[in-house]
C-alpha cells in the first residue's frame, strides 16, 4: 500500500507526472475525470485547520468522492481506542485516511495497520502535502511547460524563523529530493534537530542543508524566501519566548531585498504580520502565497488519484 507520510514517499521520479496531473486538475478544474467515485475518504484531525480541511474536502468531492470529517474527539480514539483498533475499522469503511495530528508515530501506526492510503496532514514532525504543494506553486513560475520537477533543480530556498518546526523538517527533506539548495537562519536553540538529522542520514541525505543564526547570511542568492509561524499549534505556551528569541528572523522589506532581486516570498499560512513577516512583504507582488494556498487542492487532488491507483494494484 502507497502511503504520503514523509516527502520521500514519492521518489523523485514520480515527481514530474505528479506535478503534471495537478497541473491538469487545476486546468480543467470542473470538467476533468472523477476517479473517486463512489469512494468515501475521511480525514481525522485532531488540530485545528483551514487550507488542509477545505482543500481536501472540496478536492475529494471534485474527485466524484465523499468526504468525512471526523474531529479526533468525536470519535472513539478521542476515549482511548487504540489506534490500530482505529485503522482497522475505518479501513473496512473508507477508502483513505487524511490525518492530523501531534504525533508523528501516530500516522505511521494507522498507515502500517489499516489496508488504505494513509495522507499525512500535518504532524508535529513534517507537513509533507504542504510542502509537495509549495514546490508545485514555485515550478509554475519557473516553468511554463515542460516538466515542472525539473525547474525546480539547483534552485535556493531560505527559510527563516522557527527552524526546527515542522514546515522547516519537511522542506529540509523536500529540497534534498527535489535537487534543491537549502538554506535556515533562526535561534541556535532551534536549530534542525537530531531527530531530523537522523531521518535525513536513513534517506541517504546527511548534512545536506545549510544553518546559520545570520538572516542575511542564510538568504543571499535565494530564490525563495520562505517563513512559518513562530508559536506552532501545541507551542502556544511558549509563545513569549519564542516571540523574543525569533524577532531577529522576522522576513522584513529589508532581509527581503537582501535574496535575489527577483526572489519569491512564501508562507503556508496562517501569517502572523507584524511577527514573522511585515506586511509589506505579504503584500509584495513577489509574494505568492495565495498560490500557494489554491494549489492545495490541486496538487492533493492529484495525490489522492495517484495513491487510489496504487491502493486498487495491491
Ligand atoms: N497551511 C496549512 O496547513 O493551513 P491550515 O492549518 O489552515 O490547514
Ligand atoms: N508550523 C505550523 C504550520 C501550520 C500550517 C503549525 O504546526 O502550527
Amino acid at each position: 500500500m502507497k502511503h504520503f507520510l514523509q516527502e520521500t514517499d514519492f521518489a523523485a521520479s514520480e515527481l514530474a507526472p505528479l506535478f503534471s496531473l495537478a497541473r491538469e486538475y487545476k486546468q480543467q478544474r470542473g470538467s476533468h475525470e472523477q476517479p473517486l467515485r463512489g469512494q468515501t475518504w475521511a480525514l481525522v484531525f485532531s488540530k485545528s485547520s483551514t487550507r488542509t480541511r477545505v482543500s481536501f474536502e472540496v478536492g475529494i468531492h471534485e474527485l466524484g468522492g465523499n468526504p468525512l470529517f471526523l474531529n479526533r474527539n468525536d470519535i472513539q480514539i478521542g476515549r482511548g481506542e487504540s489506534v490500530e483498533d482505529t485503522a482497522k475499522v475505518l479501513s473496512r469503511f473508507v477508502h483513505g485516511l487524511i490525518v492530523r495530528t501531534f504525533d508523528h508515530a501516530e500516522v505511521e501506526r494507522l498507515a502500517a495497520a489499516g489496508n488504505i492510503p494513509v495522507i499525512n496532514a500535518l504532524t508535529d514532525y513534517l507537513h509533507p502535502c504542504q510542502i509537495y504543494t509549495d514546490a508545485f506553486t514555485m515550478a509554475e513560475r519557473w516553468t511554463r511547460s515542460g516538466d515542472m520537477a525539473r525547474a525546480l533543480r539547483g534552485r535556493k530556498i531560505a527559510f527563516l524563523g522557527d527552524t526546527s518546526c515542522n514546515v522547516a523538517n519537511s522542506w529540509i527533506l523536500g529540497a534534498n529530493l527535489f535537487g534543491m539548495k537549502i538554506s535556515l537562519a533562526g535561534p541556535k536553540e532551534f536549530a534542525p534537530t537530531a531527530a531530523l538529522n537522523a531521518t535525513l542520514a536513513k534517506e541517504g541525505f546527511a548534512n545536506r542543508y545549510q544553518f546559520t543564526t545570520d538572516p542575511f547570511e542564510a538568504v543571499r542568492d535565494a530564490d525563495v524566501v520562505y517563513t512559518d509561524v513562530w508559536v506552532s499549534m501545541g507551542k502556544e505556551e511558549e509563545a513569549r519566548e519564542r516571540i523574543r528569541v525569533m524577532t531577529p528572523y522576522a522576513v522584513t522589506g529589508k532581509l527581503f531585498a537582501a535574496a535575489k532581486p527577483d526572489a519569491l516570498f512564501m508562507h503556508c499560512l496562517p501569517a502572523h504580520p507584524g511577527e514573522e513577516v511585515t506586511q509589506d512583504v505579504l503584500d509584495s507582488p513577489r509574494s505568492i502565497i495565495f498560490d500557494q494556498a489554491e494549489n492545495r487542492l490541486h496538487l492533493q487532488k492529484a495525490l489522492m488519484a495517484t495513491l487510489n491507483v496504487a491502493r486498487t494494484r495491491t
